[in-house]
């Protein structure tokens, strides 16, 4: 009886714990994220059909610590700090394929994705400077 009392106060006190954790939205995610295209997302034809998507893109937080959180989270200070994902509704959110038409608009998920990465990931090479890969083949690896 008495062993049982105690096994559910350790519960209560850890179940708290992963709690305080889960509300504590100011943390960066783990570094197992990874960015895949919305549901949805179309692509452009290849022989008539639509072709493959490309392969989904890790990212690693924890390879960012010298960036500010709201550089790339760049509505999190007009939203009182709170983090929305890059394709919620009404941000990057067209599942257009890129065209002609769209090759410069930044609803697209594509579009927005690759301007801040690639283009900072360049400017650090440019400069020397430690950075991350610029290649397709090295960010569309799973
Ligand atoms: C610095 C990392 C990075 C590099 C380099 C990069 N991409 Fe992407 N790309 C992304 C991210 C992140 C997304 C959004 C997630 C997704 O759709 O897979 C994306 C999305 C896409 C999409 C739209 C969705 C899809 O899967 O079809 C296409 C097409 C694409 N990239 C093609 C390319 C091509 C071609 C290159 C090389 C010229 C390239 N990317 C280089 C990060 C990168
Ligand atoms: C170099 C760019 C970059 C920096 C810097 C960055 N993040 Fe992120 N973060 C991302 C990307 C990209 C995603 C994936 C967004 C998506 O899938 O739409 C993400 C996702 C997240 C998520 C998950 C959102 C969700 O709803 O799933 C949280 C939380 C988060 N970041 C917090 C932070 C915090 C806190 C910091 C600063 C300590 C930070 N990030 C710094 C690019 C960045
Ligand atoms: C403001 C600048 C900046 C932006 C924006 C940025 N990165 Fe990076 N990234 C870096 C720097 C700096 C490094 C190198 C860190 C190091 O080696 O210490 C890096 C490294 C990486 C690496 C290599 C990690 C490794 O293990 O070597 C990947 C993958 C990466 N970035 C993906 C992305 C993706 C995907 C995005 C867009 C969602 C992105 N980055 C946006 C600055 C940036």
């Amino acid at each position: 009886m008495k062993k049982s009392l105690l096994l559910s106060l350790l519960c209560a006190a850890f179940l708290t714990l992963v709690a305080a954790q889960m509300i504590c939205a100011a943390d960066a995610p783990g570094d197992d994220l990874v960015i895949k295209a919305p549901e949805g997302m179309k692509t452009k034809e290849k022989d008539g059909k639509p072709a493959p998507l490309q392969k989904a893109v890790p990212f690693p937080h924890s390879k960012h610590a010298s960036v500010d959180c709201a550089e790339c989270h760049h509505t999190m200070e007009a939203d009182g700090g709170a983090i929305k994902l890059c394709t919620s509704s009404g941000c990057h959110d067209s599942l257009e394929a890129r065209s002609k038409e769209n090759a410069k608009d930044i609803k697209l998920v594509e579009n927005a994705f690759h301007d801040q990465c690639i283009e900072c990931h360049k400017a650090l090479k440019k400069d020397s400077k430690p950075t991350g890969p610029t290649a397709c083949g090295k960010c569309h690896t799973k």
